[in-house]
């Protein structure tokens, strides 16, 4: 029996076999911890900097477009307040942009980001918020003179994400970033990455309350966590969140599931992990709750994340309180 060398190969038979999953949509264009919206049937999704700008989007009007999205173009002018001289953050260091539409509020488009503080020396990233008053392609742009955000002594804050229950309470989830103090995957020791619940109230920055930890990485049974994405169906919370570290092939997505937001959450699962659908470390994802359209980054060359993420798109199913990709 022939082992199946071609990489391209696993590829063309798995997608020719499974409709719900699309790779690689920007025909390897560096996409990392993609953030996903969707307004009147057009995706957009939202990365981590790259040479395509400080916070690069793409869209399309096809969720399963298996033929790629549009080409990244920048939605946060390097020329925002926040990321200028002075500002509270470090121009070029964004990651993790999550943006959602304020339909509770004034219907605006409210962007949740990290950005590396301004100062001497390294720095950890805090929460930053922008926003456009009606457009989702953007420009953002912050106008803070101080983060949103900013545990800095636990290391900081990052990979938000903005939830707005059924019961029209709205809500951050977010990372505590042990790493930046050593804990955690990507080297460092077992340590401090919780995933934190802000409150919000409509306005999608006035705190409501505060924030409390739902789940951390000794709860996981891993090293670190990190990359929360809320999803509720069925009377059913999901919690999904990325394990390990980014750069490396053990970067996997799990999930636990709990009947209450703030939880107790249980039962932790993986959804996706290296050698699925040929991918190599899937993490980063976020899901759209109406449409279960999903969007992730693998890395495109095993081992190798100086070679960049890829946006990779994909629908969920869902079932009680099991969520799989068929
Ligand atoms: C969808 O993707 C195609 C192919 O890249 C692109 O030409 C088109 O502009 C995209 N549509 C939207 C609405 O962005
Ligand atoms: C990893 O990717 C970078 C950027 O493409 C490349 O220069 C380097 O040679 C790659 N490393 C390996 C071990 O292939």
């Amino acid at each position: 029996m022939h082992s199946l060398t071609h990489s391209f190969l696993p590829v063309a038979l798995l997608t020719a076999a499974s409709s719900a999953i699309n790779l690689n949509v920007l025909n390897g264009q560096d996409f990392a911890d993609p953030g996903l919206l969707e307004v009147n049937g057009i995706s957009y999704s939202y990365s981590t900097a790259s040479n395509r700008g400080a916070i690069p989007k793409t869209s399309n009007s096809s969720f399963n477009n298996a033929g790629g999205w549009a080409a990244p173009e920048n939605s946060f002018p390097q020329d925002s307040p926040a990321q200028s001289p002075g500002g509270w953050a470090k121009a070029g260091t964004s990651w993790a942009p999550d943006v959602v539409q304020l339909t509770d509020y004034d219907s605006s488009f409210a962007m949740y980001y990290a950005s590396e503080i301004n100062g001497n020396g390294g720095q950890p990233h805090c929460l930053g918020l922008a926003r456009n008053r009606d457009n989702p392609n953007g420009p953002f742009t912050d106008g803070s003179t101080q983060s949103f955000i900013c545990p800095a002594s636990e290391g900081g804050a990052i990979d938000p994400e903005a939830f707005l229950d059924d019961d029209n309470s709205r809500y951050l989830a977010y990372k505590i970033d042990g790493p930046f103090n050593g804990q955690g995957p990507c080297g460092g020791t077992q340590g401090n990455t919780p995933i934190m619940l802000q409150p919000l109230q409509h306005d999608g920055y006035t705190f409501n309350g505060d924030a409390r930890q739902v789940w951390d990485a000794q709860s996981a049974g891993v090293l670190g966590i990190e990359a929360p994405a809320l999803l509720k169906r069925d009377g059913v919370y999901f919690l999904f969140y990325s394990v390990g570290c980014y750069a490396g092939n053990d970067y996997r997505t799990d999930y636990v599931t709990a009947s209450n937001i703030y939880g107790p959450y249980s039962n932790p699962r993986t959804l996706l992990q290296t050698g699925d659908f040929g991918l190599f470390g899937p993490g980063g994802l976020d899901v759209v709750p109406g449409s279960l359209h999903a969007t992730f980054h693998s890395l495109i060359q095993s081992g190798n994340v100086s070679a960049g993420r890829q946006l990779n798109t994909v629908v969920l199913s869902v079932n009680g309180n099991t969520a799989t990709i068929s």
